[in-house]
């Protein structure tokens, strides 16, 4: 732990909170200001360090494809015995991305860090009891983009470093509908969902710098833009019971569309069947979700090598 760190941990993680804030928190987007990026930890020489102590399973590193290319055309690579400093260099000058994942689990200081966030939260909104707390990193190239998703556990995104055009949409149709929604919690497709570009008029822009934060409501779809330039952004989930709870619903309503229903998102008055799913669900749901089994990713078949012209060389392919 950082001597810094624990100066930290003594302060209020939210620099502008305002009282009335408590009445938004979850329910509409919130901008704040943070003191996050100030931590040590994300100084460059401790950065380096945290990357090349990141164990192979809590990383991806990917190349992307030129700007617009589908995702199927990227490529997973492994950082193993590269310095941290050319994992960096080659982020900074390349197209490439690296997510550390789960880091309460691998670094102490994270994980201090991630309960002190929560802890924070939990004194300024009333009735807040967050639960299964991830803190995750994003280390992307300039002009790298996050495409148009939904997650399911509650988000908030951090800026430590660079510039970030945030794009956040209502959590309703036609925006993400059901049909879209319920086979994500279903495990059967992926976070990304489908996108028209006229749904801009309809999004909150944000451009994310150092020590800002953004906090949105629950499955909210969102979409982002690096600006020209190296980003750091750290992201927190939480669940609540109520957000388990909507987890719960929604893989219900999911297995009674398959059966032929069509059941309403927020359902107050619940039928026989959809109870009976919601049970089961309900269930199945927290089981799979805490612990839930990773799908296989793809190979990594490529490392960093700085004196490349495209920042990396193959290698035999090593499945993880
Ligand atoms: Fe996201």
């Amino acid at each position: 732990m950082y001597q810094d760190s624990k100066l930290f941990l003594n302060q209020a993680v939210i620099k502008d909170w305002e009282e009335h804030y408590a009445e938004v928190f979850g329910k509409h987007i919130l901008l704040l200001q943070h003191s996050l990026h100030e931590l040590p930890i994300f100084r460059e020489e401790n950065l380096e360090r945290l990357i090349e102590g990141c164990p192979t399973k809590y990383y991806d590193f990917v190349k992307m494809g030129k700007q617009g290319e589908h995702k199927k055309s990227w490529r997973r690579g492994s950082i193993k015995d590269v310095k941290g400093s050319d994992v960096l260099s080659a982020i900074e000058k390349g197209r490439f991305w690296l997510s550390l994942q789960s880091l309460q689990e691998w670094d102490d200081t994270l994980k201090a860090v991630v309960d002190h966030i929560f802890d924070d939260f939990s004194e300024k909104v009333p009735g807040f009891k967050p639960y299964k707390l991830k803190l995750g990193m994003l280390i992307s190239s300039p002009n790298a983009q996050v495409y148009y998703h939904c997650d399911l556990p509650a988000q908030s995104l951090w800026q430590i470093k660079g510039e970030k055009d945030v794009y956040i949409y209502p959590n309703s149709e036609p925006f993400l509908s059901d049909q879209e929604l319920e086979p994500i919690f279903l495990g059967k497709s992926e976070e990304e969902i489908s996108f028209q570009p006229w749904y801009d008029q309809f999004a909150s822009k944000t451009t994310l710098k150092p020590g800002e934060m953004t906090h949105w409501p629950l499955n909210g779809p969102h979409r982002v833009e690096n600006h020209d330039c190296m980003n750091i952004s750290v992201t927190t989930s939480h669940f609540t019971d109520e957000v388990r709870n909507f987890y719960a619903q929604t893989y219900a309503n999911g297995l009674l569309r398959e059966m032929g229903f069509n059941p309403k998102r927020n359902s107050a008055g619940l039928t026989k069947y959809s109870k009976i799913a919601l049970a089961a669900g309900h269930k199945f749901v927290y089981n799979k979700f805490f612990a839930k089994p990773k799908s296989p990713k793809a190979p990594m078949d490529f490392t960093v090598d700085l004196s490349a012209s495209d920042l990396m060389k193959n290698i035999e392919p090593i499945s993880m």
